[in-house]
C-alpha cells in the first residue's frame, strides 16, 4: 500500500511540475516575478553585485539547481522547498530576505506558486543548453576545407567539383553521362545565365569554334551581358518576396519599389560581392558611402526590409506581423532557417529559442518602416528622401499649396451644395461648380512632381523588445537584449550602440564564423544550374530540412565563394566549367532504378523553362522583345488613390520588356504568372512549383498574347525568306537552335498546305491565308516541348 501511495504521489508531483500553461505563466508574471525582482534579486541574480549563498533566481532551471544547499524549490511540494522554508522564517539559520520578512500574503503567493509546479517561462539557461545540444546539427558546424576525393576514372573530372560528384557515382557503381552536344550545351548555358535562347548565329559560331577555351568565352560573354542580372536578379526577388504593392486587402501600389528591383538586377550584373550585397540590404542606410549615388543605392537596398508584407488596413495594428515577415524572410533567404517558428514558442526542431526571435525583433522594431497607404490612411508616409529633404520640400511645396487650396475649395462647395439641397433649391449650378473644381484638381494632380524618394527603412526609436507570450503583443514577458542567434554565435550589441542594431546584424550575418550564409547561397546557385540543390530544401537547413547529398562539395563551394571575395560570377564559372554541368540529360533505365531522383547526378536534369523565360523567349524569337531595362510603372498619382478592401487597387500594365519588369501585385497575381507557377510575392520563395496543367496548354493555344507573338514570329519568317523550306529552317533555328530534319520539313510543309486549305472557305485573300497558316505553324513550335524544356 505504501508503495502504491508513493507511486501516486510521484505521479501527482510530475503532473503538477509539468504544468506550464498560460494561466501559470500569467500567475508568475503578475505575482511572482515582481516579488523576486524586488525582494531577492539584490543578492540572488546573475546581475547582482555579489551573489549570496551561491543562489540565483533568474530562471526556473536556476531555481531547480539551487545554491550551496541544493535545490531551492521542489515543484509541487512547498513543504520540501528550501525557498519556502526560508521565507517562512521558521528556521533561525535561514531567514529570507534577511532584514524584513515578506508579508503573509506574499509568502502565501510563493507557496501557491510552488504548489502549482512553479510555472516559469524564463527559459534562458534551459534554452541555452538546448541550443548547445542541438547545435551538433551539420549546418551549424564550421565550413570545412575538404580534401578533393580521388577517383578511378581520372579522365572525366575537369574541375575539382567533378571529383566530388564522381567519387559518389563510383561508390554507387554508376558512371557519368556522355558530354552534351554543343548545340544542347549552348542552349542550356544561354537560358541558364540569361533566361533567353541563343541566336542561330551564336549556335553556329560555337559549333564551329574548336579552340579549347570556346566554352569559357561563351560563359564570360553571357555573364557580361545585362540579361544576366535580369535572370539571376529575379531569383533573388523571389526570395525577397518582391512586389510592387503593399499586400493588405486594398493592396496599395508602391511606385518606388522598382528602384529596389533594379538595384538587385544591377548588383548581379556588377558582381557585387555577396556579403556586401547582404549588408546593404540590411543596413545600407547606415554604411559609409563613396559618393552621393552610392549612398542613394545603399538606401534603396534596404527595400529588402521595407517590402515586408502589410497585414492590416490600419498602419500600426499588425506591425508585429510585418516584423515577423521581415524575420521570416531574412531567416529563410539568408540563413536557411525558419526563424518565425520561434515567435510563439521555442523552435520545436532547431536550436532557436524564443529569446533569439525577440532579440532580432528588437532590432527591426527599432527600425522605421515606410508606409504605402491604406484604406484608413490613403497617402504614403515615411518614405526615405534620396536627395536632401530641404530640396524635396522646395520641389513639392508649390504643388502641395495649390492642392491644399483646391481641396479646401472642393469641401466648401460640397458644403454649399448640401445646404442648398436641404432648402430644396435648385442645385444645378452648385453641382457644376463642384464638377469644375474636381476637374481642376485632376488637372493639377497630373502635374504632381515625382519626388526622388525610396521605399526604404530608416532608424527608429532604438530599444530592446519584450517577449510576446504565445506571439501576442498584448501579453508581454521579459525584455530581451538585441542579439544574434545563439546557435550562430549569439553576439549582442555593444553597450555604446545607440542605433537599431541593424548595422551589427549586417556584420553578424556575413561574419566568417557564420557557416550558414555562404552554404545557403552556394546551394542556391547550384540549385538554379542543376534544377535542384545539393540541399534539396534550399530555405531550410535545419533539422527538418534534407541533409546535403554531397556535404563535402557544399563546403568546398562555400570555401571557394568566400576565398573569391564572395563573387557570384566566379562561382558560376567554377560550376559551369565542370564536366558534371556539361553532361547530357539522356536517361538510363538501369540507373533510373538505382537513383531515380538523380541525386548523384549521373545525368543533367531536364528542366522546364520558368514563367519569365517562356514569355521572354517567345518575345525574343518573334523579334518583339524590348531590351531596355524597366523603370517606374505607370501608376496613377498617389493624390488620386482611394482604394479600399472592397475596391482594391488592381492593374496590368502591358509591356514588351522582359518579364522581370512586369508589375507584380501581391494580392492579385498577374494572370500569366499565375498560370506558369511564378513566385508568390506573399512570402519568400526558394523553389517554384513546376505544374503541368490543361490551363497552360489552353493558354498556349488560345491566349491573345501567344497569338500575337506567333503572328509576329510568322511575319518575321515571311519577311526573311521567300522559300517555304527556307522559312521552316529559320523557324527551327530561332526556336530550337537547330535545323529541321527532313521529316520535319515534310511535316511542316504538309501542315501549312492543310491549314491554308482549311482556311480557304472563310478567308479569301491568299496573302491573309498564308499569314494565318504561318502563324499557326509558329504557334505549334512555341507550344512544343522542345521550346519549353531545356536539356
Ligand atoms: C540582502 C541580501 C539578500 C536578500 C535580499 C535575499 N537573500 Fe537569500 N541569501 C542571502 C545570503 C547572504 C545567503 C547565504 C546564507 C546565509 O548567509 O543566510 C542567502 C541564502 C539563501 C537561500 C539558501 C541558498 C543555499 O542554497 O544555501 C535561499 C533559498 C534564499 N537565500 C532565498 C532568498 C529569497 C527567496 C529571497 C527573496 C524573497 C532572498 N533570499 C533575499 C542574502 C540575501
Ligand atoms: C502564432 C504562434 C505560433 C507560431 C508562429 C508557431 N507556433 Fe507552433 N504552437 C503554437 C502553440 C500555441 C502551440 C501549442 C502549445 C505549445 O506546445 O507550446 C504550438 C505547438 C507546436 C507543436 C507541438 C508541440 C509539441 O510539443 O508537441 C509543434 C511541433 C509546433 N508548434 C511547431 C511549430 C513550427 C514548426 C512553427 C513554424 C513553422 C510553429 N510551430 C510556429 C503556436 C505557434
Amino acid at each position: 500500500m505504501a508503495a502504491l501511495i508513493a507511486v501516486f504521489g510521484t505521479a501527482a508531483t510530475v503532473r503538477a511540475a509539468s504544468i506550464d500553461h498560460s494561466d501559470g505563466f500569467e500567475f508568475f508574471e503578475n505575482k511572482i516575478r515582481p516579488l523576486l525582482v524586488e525582494r531577492c534579486f539584490e543578492c540572488h541574480s546573475t546581475s547582482s553585485k555579489k551573489i549570496k549563498g551561491g543562489l540565483t533566481l533568474d530562471s526556473r532551471d536556476q531555481l531547480l539547481k539551487g545554491g550551496d544547499s541544493g535545490p531551492a524549490i521542489v515543484p509541487g511540494a512547498p513543504e520540501k522547498s528550501l525557498l519556502i522554508k526560508a521565507v517562512r522564517y521558521g528556521n533561525k539559520d535561514l531567514q529570507m530576505p534577511p532584514k524584513h520578512q515578506l508579508a503573509a500574503t506574499e509568502i502565501t503567493l510563493l507557496e501557491q506558486w510552488v504548489k502549482m509546479g512553479a510555472p516559469d517561462p524564463r527559459t534562458n539557461t534551459a534554452s541555452m543548453q538546448a541550443v548547445k545540444a542541438a547545435s551538433t546539427h551539420w549546418a551549424f558546424q564550421p565550413v570545412s576545407d575538404p580534401c578533393i576525393p580521388t577517383v578511378r576514372n581520372a579522365r572525366w573530372p575537369s574541375r575539382p567539383i567533378d571529383n566530388f560528384i564522381l567519387a559518389k557515382l563510383e561508390a554507387n557503381g554508376l558512371r557519368p553521362n556522355f558530354a552534351a552536344d554543343r548545340r544542347t550545351l549552348l542552349r542550356r548555358v544561354t537560358f541558364d545565365l540569361t533566361g533567353l535562347p541563343p541566336t542561330p548565329e551564336e549556335v553556329t559560331a560555337f559549333i564551329n569554334d574548336s579552340s579549347p577555351d570556346a566554352f569559357e568565352r561563351v560563359i564570360d560573354r553571357l555573364l557580361a551581358s545585362p540579361q544576366y542580372g535580369e535572370r539571376w536578379g529575379r531569383y533573388w526577388l523571389d526570395l525577397a518576396r518582391y512586389a510592387d504593392t503593399a499586400g493588405d486587402s486594398a493592396d496599395y501600389p508602391i511606385p518606388q519599389a522598382y528602384k529596389y528591383r533594379n538595384y538587385v538586377i544591377d548588383a548581379f550584373n556588377a558582381d557585387k560581392p555577396y556579403d556586401e550585397f547582404i549588408r546593404e540590404q540590411i543596413a545600407g542606410d547606415l554604411l559609409p558611402a563613396k559618393s552621393p549615388e552610392d549612398r542613394r543605392q545603399k538606401i534603396i537596398a534596404t527595400g529588402y526590409i521595407a517590402l515586408a508584407r502589410r497585414f492590416s488596413v490600419d498602419p500600426q495594428s499588425a506591425h508585429h506581423l510585418t516584423l515577423e515577415d521581415t524575420i521570416d524572410t531574412m531567416g529563410k533567404s539568408l540563413l536557411g532557417l525558419s526563424l518565425s517558428c520561434a515567435r510563439c514558442h521555442d523552435h520545436k526542431y532547431d536550436p532557436i529559442p524564443t529569446q533569439d526571435y525577440y532579440g532580432l525583433y528588437g532590432i527591426f522594431n527599432s527600425t522605421r518602416y515606410p508606409f504605402a497607404g491604406s484604406e484608413t490612411k490613403k497617402r504614403p508616409a515615411d518614405l526615405v528622401p534620396l536627395i536632401p529633404a530641404a530640396e524635396l520640400e522646395i520641389l513639392a511645396k508649390p504643388f502641395q499649396d495649390r492642392l491644399k487650396a483646391i481641396d479646401e475649395e472642393i469641401s466648401r462647395l460640397e458644403g454649399e451644395r448640401e445646404t442648398l439641397a436641404q432648402e430644396m433649391l435648385s442645385t444645378r449650378e452648385a453641382r457644376e461648380r463642384l464638377a469644375a473644381a474636381n476637374e481642376t484638381r485632376d488637372d493639377l494632380i497630373a502635374t504632381a512632381p515625382v519626388l526622388d524618394v525610396a521605399f526604404a527603412v530608416s532608424e527608429g526609436k532604438a530599444d530592446n523588445a519584450r517577449v510576446q507570450r504565445r506571439g501576442e503583443p498584448g501579453s508581454l514577458g521579459e525584455e530581451v537584449p538585441r542579439h544574434f542567434l545563439q546557435c550562430l554565435g549569439g553576439q549582442s550589441l555593444p553597450k555604446t550602440e545607440t542605433g537599431s542594431g541593424r548595422l551589427e546584424l549586417a556584420q553578424w550575418l556575413t561574419s566568417p564564423t557564420n557557416p550558414l550564409t555562404a552554404r545557403v547561397i552556394v546551394n542556391r546557385v547550384w540549385q538554379h544550374h542543376f534544377g535542384k540543390g545539393l540541399v534539396q530544401t534550399p530555405s531550410d537547413f535545419g533539422a527538418r530540412g534534407r541533409p546535403p547529398t554531397h556535404p563535402e562539395l557544399l563546403d568546398y563551394l562555400a570555401q571557394r565563394l568566400v576565398q573569391s571575395g564572395w563573387s557570384i560570377k566566379a562561382l558560376h564559372k567554377l560550376i559551369m566549367l565542370s564536366s558534371a554541368y556539361q553532361q547530357a540529360s539522356l536517361d538510363d533505365r538501369d540507373y533510373g532504378k538505382i537513383d531515380p531522383a538523380n541525386d548523384l547526378l549521373w545525368r543533367f536534369n531536364r528542366q522546364r523553362l520558368d514563367a519569365e523565360a517562356i514569355r521572354d523567349a517567345m518575345l525574343f524569337v518573334s523579334g518583339q522583345l524590348d531590351f531596355t531595362p524597366g523603370e517606374a510603372h505607370p501608376f496613377r498619382s498617389e493624390y488620386s488613390w482611394d482604394f479600399t478592401q472592397h475596391s482594391p487597387f488592381t492593374a496590368i500594365y502591358e509591356t514588351n520588356k522582359r518579364s522581370v519588369y512586369l508589375m507584380q501585385q501581391r494580392i492579385k497575381k498577374h494572370p500569366y504568372f499565375a498560370t506558369f507557377d511564378a513566385a508568390d510575392p506573399n512570402s519568400s520563395t526558394s523553389e517554384r512549383s513546376i505544374s503541368t496543367t490543361p490551363l497552360q496548354a489552353l493558354f498556349m493555344m488560345n491566349d491573345t498574347s501567344v497569338h500575337e507573338q506567333a503572328a509576329h514570329f510568322a511575319a518575321r519568317l515571311l519577311s526573311q525568306c521567300r522559300s517555304e523550306v527556307g522559312r521552316i529552317q529559320i523557324a527551327y533555328a530561332l526556336a530550337f537552335g537547330r535545323s529541321a530534319r527532313p521529316e520535319e520539313l515534310r511535316e511542316g510543309l504538309a501542315y501549312l498546305q492543310h491549314h491554308s486549305e482549311k482556311l480557304s472557305a472563310r478567308v479569301h485573300s491568299p496573302q491573309e491565308r498564308k499569314e494565318l497558316a504561318w502563324a499557326s505553324f509558329a504557334r505549334a513550335l512555341l507550344a512544343s516541348d522542345e521550346f519549353l524544356y531545356i536539356d
